[in-house]
């Protein structure tokens, strides 16, 4: 009688990327060796903090006393408008709904984001990384996928109550992010980094998405590489982070083999995401990019539009895009 092959559990985009291009032991970051651990799916968006708890004064009643009152404290988020993501638009082009069911995409996005907050913040015997709550989304070449995975990975990790999260738009020549969005552009982290008088605080946009804001990619200079490479990038990053330490930061970014902003990002990012496009990036590509990306420590591949899936989960399968 035939053995049984015992079944695996499932992998996860970062596992299987693994498996199919094996870099081995040159990746392996802290965030690479933790497993992640399955938890209890998180309400998809977190009920806007202003919603939960009256902040007006209460006045004394005549009669019955009131109960005290939670603290709630003004987060950075409550002091700005917040701009409309278009949901409907999410949804036509196969993003993660915020307030949408669980979907195969969205628990896709649940377990990697467990793994990259793991580094991020530590725990389960793992020390935080140096900066591992700047997470650049890279990929070799265009169209693999970047600002699909940045997006979803920022709307998945915005419904984590303890985070916030701000995903910046990096990709200065190629600004897709907002739009993707449904969200006006305006100043951004390109201009932070031109004129020293401009607070990078400033450009920030909340969203109505509990927890999410947004950095646009700021008007494109013919310097944008030695402007990222000037000294004012640490310290405007250092101001985002400084301004909100709770939160995550997301930078969606050209492809590194297609321009030098990437390479020059990795400098200042704690972990890095290398999208590849299932059966369409090339080794020889992934391992240039790769080099290109050496001045972050930890790196992690993600497979995206894989057409095979060994545990039948659906991401990746197009969803109707393209043929
Ligand atoms: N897994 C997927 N399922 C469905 N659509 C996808 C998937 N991955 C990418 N797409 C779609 O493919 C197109 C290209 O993806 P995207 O814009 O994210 O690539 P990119 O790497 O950011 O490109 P660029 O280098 O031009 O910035 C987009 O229309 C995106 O919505
Ligand atoms: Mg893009």
């Amino acid at each position: 009688m035939n053995k049984h092959t015992p079944i695996k559990p499932p992998a996860s985009l970062l596992e299987r990327a693994n498996e199919l291009y094996d870099f081995g032991a040159a990746l392996r970051g802290p965030a690479q060796e933790a497993t992640p651990v399955a938890q209890p799916a998180s309400p998809s968006v977190a009920e806007p903090e202003a919603a939960k708890a009256p902040v007006a004064p209460v006045a004394a009643p005549a009669v019955a006393p009131v109960p005290p009152q939670p603290v709630v404290r003004p987060t950075p988020a409550q002091a700005k408008p917040r701009a409309h993501i278009d949901r409907d638009a999410l949804r036509a082009a196969n993003y993660i709904d915020p307030e949408g069911p669980v979907t195969g995409l969205s628990e896709e996005f649940r377990i990697v984001k467990r793994q990259l907050l793991l580094a991020a913040r530590g725990g389960k015997g793992f020390d935080a990384i140096e900066h591992g709550e700047r997470i650049l989304i890279c990929s070799a070449n265009p169209n693999e996928g970047k600002t699909f995975c940045a997006v979803n990975l920022a709307l998945s990790m915005a419904t984590e109550k303890d985070n916030r999260v701000l995903l910046v738009d990096a990709d200065f020549a190629k600004p897709s992010v907002l739009a993707r969005l449904g969200i006006e552009g305006g100043r951004g982290l390109m201009d932070a980094l031109a004129d020293p008088s401009i607070d990078v605080e400033d450009l920030v946009i909340e969203t109505d998405v509990a927890g999410l804001s947004v950095l646009p990619a700021g008007a494109q200079t013919n310097q944008d590489t030695e402007y990222l490479a000037a000294a004012r990038t640490a310290a405007v990053l250092d101001q985002l982070t400084r301004h909100d330490p709770a939160r995550i930061i997301i930078f969606d970014s050209p492809p590194a083999l297609a321009a030098s902003p990437a390479s020059v990002l990795a400098l200042h990012v704690g972990q890095a995401v290398m999208v590849v496009h299932a059966d369409v990036t090339t080794d020889s590509a992934l391992r240039d990019a790769l080099s290109l990306l050496s001045g972050c420590e930890n790196i992690q591949l993600l497979l995206n539009r894989a057409k095979f899936s060994p545990t039948g989960r659906k991401f990746g399968n197009y969803y109707g895009y393209g043929a």
